[in-house]
């Protein structure tokens, strides 16, 4: 029997959902949900679902839906999951698992207790051009790596936080943070797939400059990994300059390099002097979306864990929480000894 999922939040995003679920035969979507019902509606008849609605509580209590999907506002994310898991539900969730250590903690308890899959959507863990970047690495071609370094710098335009659907981003508590949490996010996931944990981080807010913002819109991350490496980053939505980078990284080895062309996204190798790059087969901007949607299906189908589940993707939001800490005291924080 197929999957049944019930979608929940229609914003920007939702596209690369449910254009994802929409490839798969094991799973069909029978409801799209948004608080704002005739998007709700809108976005039904676009996608050609049969059914929408606007409480997220009438899902829970369906008993033919399986796997509820949550492409909302970072606030709702541990609350509804939580909801969402102890209803009998599988959860896939967006990006981050939570706002709060303390909040990821119980997702992760509550999935162990109910038995049910707890994925988080972290699409670069998905992406053809980071995996070939991590077959580099992992075949030793640039030797050890001791440098890792990455940028996620462009400007956001105003409205995104502002408005009915949107403007939960321009509110602190319900954003949980600025650059660093909302976008910062994916770089550091890349950075932990390729080199592994992180030890130490620091971090330097820049003053703000956008009044529609409560979090950071720049920030300077550098960190330490557990096998020693260093890494660097920089963050930010406030960078007014038409070549505005979102998830660019470069890894230094003893023998060569690999990283990512800021502006196509190309992977590469240097080597010997020679300069290799390759552009992975994508089949357009949400390839990552779609194997990780695919990926999350095949675990609940086969009983495996999730590649990002809570556990995984809770140690990148400890890393982001962390940092901040740091920005707030001048000093390095030692994540695994960070507590809220
Ligand atoms: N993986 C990625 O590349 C990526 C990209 C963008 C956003 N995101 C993440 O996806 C999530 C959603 O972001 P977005 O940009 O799609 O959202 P958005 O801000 O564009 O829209 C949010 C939607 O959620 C709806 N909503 C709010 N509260 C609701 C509720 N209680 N029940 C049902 N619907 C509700 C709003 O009406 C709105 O339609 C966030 O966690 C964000 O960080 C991930």
């Amino acid at each position: 029997m197929k999957l049944r999922v019930a979608v929940i939040g229609l914003g920007k995003i939702s596209e690369a959902h449910i254009l994802g679920w929409k490839r798969l035969d094991d799973a069909e979507i029978k409801v799209l949900v948004d608080s704002d019902g005739a998007r709700a509606e809108g976005k039904a008849q676009e996608y050609g679902v049969a059914e929408s609605g606007t409480d997220f509580n009438v899902i829970l209590e369906r008993s033919d839906i399986d796997i509820v999907d949550l492409v909302i506002p970072h606030h709702l994310h541990a609350p509804y999951s939580i909801a969402a898991l102890k209803a009998g539900k599988h959860v896939l969730v967006e990006k981050p698992v939570a706002t709060k250590l303390s909040d990821a903690e119980e997702m992760i308890k509550t999935a162990e207790s109910t038995g049910k899959k707890l994925m988080v959507a972290e699409p670069i863990r998905f992406n053809p051009t980071i995996q070939r970047a991590a077959t580099i690495i992992n075949e030793n071609k640039i030797g050890r790596a001791f440098h890792f370094t990455t940028r996620g710098e462009f400007y956001v335009p105003p409205l995104r936080f502002q408005g009915t659907h949107t403007g939960w981003r321009g509110d602190a508590e319900k954003i949980g943070g600025g650059v660093l949490l909302e976008s910062g996010i994916h770089n550091l996931a890349i950075a932990r797939f390729l080199l592994g944990d992180i030890e130490w981080v620091s971090a330097f807010e820049a003053p703000r400059t956008r009044n529609e913002l409560t979090v950071e819109d720049t920030i300077s991350v550098i960190w330490k990994f557990k096998t020693g490496a260093t890494g660097l980053g920089s963050f930010s939505w406030a960078t007014r300059w038409l070549n505005g980078v979102g998830t660019a990284f470069n890894v230094f080895g003893t023998e060569g390099v690999t990283g990512s062309d800021p502006q196509t996204g190309r992977i590469f190798l240097e080597k010997d002097g020679e300069h290799i790059e390759w552009t992975d087969a994508s089949d357009g901007p949400y390839h990552g979306h779609f194997a990780e949607i695919k990926h999350f299906v095949d675990c609940i189908k086969q009983n495996k864990t999730p590649a990002t589940d809570a556990v995984e993707e809770t140690k990148t939001l400890k890393v982001i929480l962390a940092a901040y800490r740091s920005a707030q005291q001048n000093k390095p924080i030692n994540v695994d000894e960070f507590r809220e």
